[in-house]
């Protein structure tokens, strides 16, 4: 008994792989197995010595069990460290680049206002893409054969009444209509515009226009200079000077251009600002008597102001871009370029 345990020991020493650990398990404890086969001898032992036999042999059943599982266990531990060391990560190397899209510079920019127009108690509102003439010029004192038309090169689809707008002012007309001429309105709508221009660095046969219009008692040409130059601020930084020029729109009386000094030079002269100091970047002005009434608002009663802002001629201003058409050509790079430039 005593020679079997220690020739299993010595097997067990030299196997290093689980089926030849199987092979010398059934070697010994296995039906026909060495100690197994001992217990086949009791039978043949005069009694006296049955009993010290077969408790000898079940300390060397359980002994050999033992030493056989303690040295499985050792080997399924080499083989998972092996395993291990083979599959080990270097957290060192560099990781593959998963590529991550960008908001589109434009879309940011109208954000930025909304957020901005919201917490100055300002509505979002929507209008349609394909719109009325009567919405998109005739209420906006622009009626058929006016000179002013011309400039707003349309799209009409279906002869004359059906267009697609070529400003968003026509919203000023909807939330004036639906407000009935009794509830003061505050609202801005960005949208998608069209224009029959051929497309180059700085015009676009679509682009985006931010409008605001406020109709309430008492509004004056000082209230819009207060809200665009917290708008400029905001958009351009503290230091942002605002000047209105008068221009003339058929919708608005007086008419104003509106100026940001400009942030790269800051109003010495530079090519961004052609030499001038100041960038416009809206047209705005008091809401036209004749619209008000036309939308059922008092104009002896009630006032307001509106403005457009070209949503591209934003973005190209503060980030500095010559070309409009990297808005719209869906190349990521210039995306995450702006995105960088945006996060500064
Ligand atoms: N709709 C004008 C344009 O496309 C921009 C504009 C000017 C909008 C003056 C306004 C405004 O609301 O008051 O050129």
């Amino acid at each position: 008994m005593e020679n079997i345990l220690e020739t299993l020991k010595k097997e067990l020493i030299e196997v290093s792989e689980e089926h030849a650990l199987s092979e010398i398990k059934a070697k010994y404890l296995g039906k026909k197995g060495l100690i197994t086969g001992l217990s086949a001898q009791i039978k043949d032992l005069p009694v006296e010595e049955k009993k010290t036999f077969g408790a000898n042999l079940n300390k060397i059943k359980n002994e050999a069990t033992s030493l056989i599982e303690e040295r499985k266990e050792k080997i399924e531990k080499e083989i998972l460290d092996k395993k291990l060391a083979s599959e080990s990560i270097d957290i060192n190397l560099p990781s593959t680049k998963v590529p991550v899209g960008a908001p589109n510079i434009v879309e940011k920019i109208v954000e930025e206002v909304e957020e901005l127009l919201m917490s100055m108690g300002y509505d979002v509102v929507d209008g349609p893409e394909v719109e009325l003439d009567k919405y998109n010029f005739e209420m906006l004192n622009l009626p058929k054969g006016h000179p002013a038309r011309d400039a707003q090169d349309t799209f009409y689809l279906k002869g004359e009444e059906l267009l697609l707008r070529s400003q968003t002012s026509p919203v000023q007309i909807r939330t004036m209509l639906e407000g009935k001429g009794e509830k003061p309105v505050r609202v801005i709508c960005p949208g998608k515009t069209y224009r029959r221009d051929d497309d180059d660095a700085t015009h676009s046969h679509q682009f985006m226009q931010i409008e605001g219009l406020l109709v309430d008692k008492n509004i004056s040409l000082s209230d819009l200079k207060g809200t665009f130059d917290v708008i400029a601020k905001t958009l351009f930084g503290e230091e942002c000077k605002t000047r209105f020029r008068p221009s003339f729109y058929a919708f608005t009386e007086p008419s104003v251009e509106m100026d940001i000094s400009c942030h790269v030079c800051k109003g010495s002269g530079c090519p961004v600002c052609k030499n001038t100091g100041w960038i416009t970047v809206s047209g705005a002005g008091m809401v036209h008597p004749k619209v008000l009434e036309g939308c059922g608002y008092e104009p002896k009663e009630w006032s307001g102001f509106a403005f457009g802002f070209g949503a591209e001629r934003l973005a190209m201003v503060k980030y500095n871009i010559d070309d409009l058409r990297v808005f719209y050509t869906n190349d990521l790079r210039e995306s995450k370029t702006f995105d960088r430039k945006g996060d500064n």
